[in-house]
């Protein structure tokens, strides 16, 4: 339906008939969401090739370049929406830095937004429902995340003593403040990937996972050597040219990188058993070789209305056709959140699993994807927990992350979902499938899911 068109019907037997006219504004317009553009920067072990590097500065170098390579007028955005887990005390709002730090017209609010490894989703959905609603047209939407520059907070006491020192006036008042101080004050409290309300770690809730599914140590190694063969055959195919940029490092501007460094080309099964499993030590499956590991990293997209990027005379890579969100409680299975979001967003796209040609499932854990694989295409989860008669469906293993994925490419948690949604949409390009998928779980017990289509 064309924003001009005005319908006629008629509502009594014709002899009666009375004209009606829809006028647009009666009859709801949707403008359809495009991804015109997508890049991250080669994602990096943290404490290597960015450790003196802020999410914010990565933020700033993906947006930046992001806006010559879509050749879009920085005049044309409208607004930056970004993700980011873990913020800077400093600067919190790392959006509106992006936009203050890239040459962006300053007009642009910027805002920032926090759901764990699902933040970049909610990112690229925020900015689509801005031009969904008509409030935009052009908006850039993506997160960044550096775990090499985490906060780490004084002790509560330790705290205390500071701040009761800094409202002394006399060096021996000052002084007087740390005398209730002890030895154990002094230690660093660093922030944990754990659950409030459970207190589990996200590995130790991937565990208890493998362990109720019956995933095993020899599959998880297996799902993990393909994420590492696939990210590795993609990078040597030129197939993250187009959406990998490279950085070179400031500020010393001496150091190049051009691919991510986590991918290991030449693991192996036999090295992958070999790792001792790291969050339950004695009967475990979960191993640094298995599991997504701590990464730096920034990716984001540019969305367009449909008629916007037309009128610019650019070819969307695709279209967002809908989104869910959903959650899980955090006492059950933590990482199943994706097989809550994935049916509503399917119901909402009209489509079912066996018409997406292209899957992207964020791998927090092999142990992870292969369970919500699992309660995919269970009848009896369906049942219990979905309210469902038959299954979601079955994943069909060829469709689903062909270029690799976190545990090979790395998960700086904020920006994940914009590297995944820009990767649906190339990977749509190539193959002339129409449609894809994308899900991606996080803490809290939360699951995002997106259907994007190619034209
Ligand atoms: C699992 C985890 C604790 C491992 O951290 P780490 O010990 O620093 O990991 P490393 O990269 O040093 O790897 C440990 C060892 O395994 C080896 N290894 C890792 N991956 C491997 C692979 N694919 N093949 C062979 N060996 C591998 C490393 O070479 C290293 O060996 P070394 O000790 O001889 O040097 C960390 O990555 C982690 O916490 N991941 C989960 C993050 C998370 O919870 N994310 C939230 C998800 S939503």
């Amino acid at each position: 339906m064309q924003k001009s068109d005005h319908v006629h019907f008629c509502l009594l037997p014709s002899d009666f008939c009375i004209p009606v006219v829809f006028s647009p504004a009666m009859w709801q317009y949707t403008p359809r969401v495009a991804v015109v553009s997508g890049l991250r920067t080669p994602f990096a072990k943290s404490g290597t090739h960015y450790a003196r590097l802020s999410a914010l500065d990565l933020g700033k170098i993906v947006v930046a370049e992001l806006i010559e390579r879509a050749g879009i007028n920085a005049n044309d955005v409208q607004e930056v929406v970004f993700g980011n887990v873990i913020p800077s005390v400093k600067a919190p709002n790392i959006a509106r830095e992006i936009v203050l730090g890239t040459g962006l017209p300053r007009k642009i609010s910027g805002y920032t937004v926090g759901k764990a490894c699902a933040s970049a989703n909610q990112a690229i959905t925020s900015a689509a429902d801005l031009i969904f609603r008509g409030y935009a047209d052009v908006v850039i939407a993506g997160g960044a995340e550096s775990l090499s520059d985490v906060p780490i907070l004084f002790s509560k006491n330790f705290s205390d003593a500071l701040v009761g020192a800094s409202k002394q006036k006399s060096t021996f008042g000052k002084l007087g403040q740390f005398t209730k101080i002890r030895p154990r004050d002094l230690a660093p409290d660093t922030p944990a990937i754990a659950e409030s309300t459970t207190g589990l770690t996200m590995g130790e809730s991937a565990e208890k996972m493998a362990k109720e599914n019956g995933v095993s140590r020899e599959a998880q190694d297996i799902f993990a050597l393909q994420s590492h063969q696939r990210a590795a055959a993609a990078t040597i195919n030129g197939k993250f040219k187009d959406e990998v940029m490279t950085v070179v490092v400031p500020p010393k501007f001496e150091n190049i990188v051009e691919s991510d460094n986590l991918i290991r080309a030449d693991t192996s099964l036999e090295s992958l058993a070999k790792l001792r499993p790291v969050f339950d030590r004695k009967y475990g499956t979960i191993t640094a070789g298995n599991a997504s590991p701590l990464t730096d990293g920034a990716a984001a997209v540019v969305l367009m209305s449909e008629e916007k990027a037309k009128s610019l005379g650019i070819k969307p890579l695709g279209f967002i056709k809908s989104y869910a969100f959903a959650a899980t409680d955090p006492n059950d299975q933590l990482l199943q959140g994706p097989v809550f979001a994935l049916p509503q967003a399917l119901e909402r796209a009209k489509i079912t699993l066996k018409e997406i040609g292209v899957i992207e499932m964020h791998e927090a854990f092999a142990a992870q994807v292969l369970s919500n694989i699992q309660w995919l295409g269970s009848k009896r989860i369906a049942q219990e927990k979905l309210g469902r008669s038959e299954p979601v469906g079955e994943i069909d293993p060829e469709k689903i992350n062909r270029t690799g994925g976190s545990i090979a490419l790395g998960h700086p948690f904020g920006a994940t979902g914009a590297r995944i949604v820009t990767t649906v949409c190339n990977e749509l390009q190539r193959s002339g499938e129409q449609y894809g998928l994308v899900t991606v779980c996080a803490a809290g017990g939360i699951g995002a899911a997106m259907v994007l289509e190619r034209e």
